[in-house]
């Protein structure tokens, strides 16, 4: 059985990764993302959508020469967002979302069907008329899922439906057999401490009200069940709704502690394991799962611009990643990210709408699956000195749905 799953990955990664310039951590990725403020609510789609600051200029802590430039750009927005709600290019970032999407489907790191449809965004871009459009070579991680399966043993026999983790480590190839310990949370298991050496311990976490907060369980799920003796762990998958579905995602060790395999199994299963154990019953479950290494691949991060007019060294990038992980087909993780990124560029050259600075869009490679952000990490440190260029950088990567506001990072003084 094919289980489809989306995979809602950490929202502006790259754009930390640029800031920061530092090695990729997951967890502290995380942490910035909880700490991330947001910048303000944009107001609601239908009307021109333009910023508070022009509404209420007396709410914004701006130069009355800044307010009167922002101002004066209101007929170039009205004239967008006429075209995009009523216009000719009404609904078509959409149309050509789902043709990018039917046409290569999952488009995993070191896959073919990633690098044709890098190709294919390659030829769009030339096409729809942007400038200096371009890949860049970076060698990326091949990633391929090994066999995975888990089935409960005790107190009756059934398959659990899963997904492993990355990077998890494998477990023995004969697999692991072992009794069951579920908890709740993290302080749960630090309750039952005492009871989870040896074990394969499950987590059935509610969903804490969104992603972000629950996403925590699947990436530090592994350190905190190696850390009181865990030798396996299986997390509940990081959604508010199951069909018996396993979601996949990333997650972290940390040095000193031992390297556990993970994987996340469905709510249903999480449930079941935790309403059998609360009745008392003794839980043993067996667990398999094998992890290839392949070698490198080579893939390109994707450009193309709109050169500006009066400073065109000075670049606003718009960015999404044209990978996905190998068990969805990426339509909002995030081929809608990478689209509404060149969409919006060509709209600007169908209106024949000009910039002041360099508009450039940017769709990144290798994000998801076998390494979290090599295609940015590559970029950054190839392009060091050009970092200071850019004006702004957007990235989208938590769904295209209707707009409801930007999420912020970096100094006070740039927001
Ligand atoms: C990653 O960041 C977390 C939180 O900031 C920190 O506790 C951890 O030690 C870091 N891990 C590595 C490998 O640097
Ligand atoms: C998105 O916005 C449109 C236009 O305002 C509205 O009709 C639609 O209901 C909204 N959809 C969601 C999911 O909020
Ligand atoms: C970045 O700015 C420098 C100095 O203005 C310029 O020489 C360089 O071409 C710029 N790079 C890009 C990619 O625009
Ligand atoms: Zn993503």
């Amino acid at each position: 059985m094919n289980h489809t799953i989306f995979f809602v990955s950490s929202l502006l990664v790259a754009f930390q990764v640029i800031c920061s310039g530092t090695n990729h951590n997951i967890t502290k990725d995380y942490e910035n993302q909880i700490k991330r403020r947001r910048f303000q609510d944009l107001p609601p789609f239908k009307a021109p959508v333009i910023g508070p600051c022009v509404k209420h200029p007396e709410n914004c802590n701006l130069s009355p020469i800044l307010k009167a430039e922002i101002v004066s750009y209101r007929p170039a927005v009205e004239t967008i967002v006429r075209e995009v709600l009523d216009g000719e290019s009404k609904g078509r970032a959409y149309k050509e979302l789902g043709k990018f999407v039917d046409l290569f489907g999952a488009r995993v790191s070191g896959s073919k069907a990633l690098e044709d449809s890098i190709d294919y965004m390659l030829d769009q871009m030339k096409q729809n008329g942007l400038q200096n459009v371009h890949g860049e070579e970076v060698v990326v991680p091949h990633y391929v899922r090994g066999e995975e399966r888990a089935e409960l043993l005790t107190p009756r026999r059934k398959h659990l439906t899963l997904l492993g983790l990355d990077p998890s480590v494998g477990t023995p190839a004969q697999g692991i057999e072992a009794d069951v310990l579920v908890v709740t949370s993290f302080e749960d298991l630090k309750a039952k401490a005492k009871q989870a050496k040896g074990k394969i311990i499950v987590f059935n976490q509610d969903w804490q009200g969104s992603y972000k907060t629950t996403a925590i369980y699947r990436i530090r799920g592994a350190i905190e069940a190696a850390t009181v003796g865990g030798i396996a762990t299986l997390i509940r998958s990081i959604t508010d709704f199951s069909l018996n579905t396993p979601h996949t995602g990333g997650m972290t060790y940390e040095a000193l502690i031992p390297e556990i395999p993970a994987a996340c199994i469905t709510v249903e299963d999480a449930e079941l394991l935790y309403r059998l154990q609360e009745s008392g019953e003794k839980l043993r479950i067996s667990f398999k799962m094998s992890i290839y290494k392949l070698p490198a691949t080579t893939s390109r991060n994707v450009f193309g611009e709109i050169t500006g007019n009066e400073k065109p060294n000075e670049l606003v990038g718009l960015s999404g990643h044209i990978d996905s992980w190998d068990v969805g087909q990426g339509a909002l993780d995030d081929a809608g990210g990478t689209q509404i990124s060149v969409e919006a560029l060509y709209l600007l050259k169908r209106l024949g709408l000009t910039t002041h600075r360099t508009l450039q869009a940017i769709l990144w490679t290798s994000e998801e699956a076998a390494a979290v952000g090599v295609g940015v990490a590559d970029y950054v440190k190839r392009h060091d000195k050009e970092l200071a260029n850019f004006s702004a950088v957007f990235e989208s990567d938590s769904g295209t749905f209707n707009a409801t506001g930007l999420d912020f990072a970096g100094s006070e003084e740039a927001g």
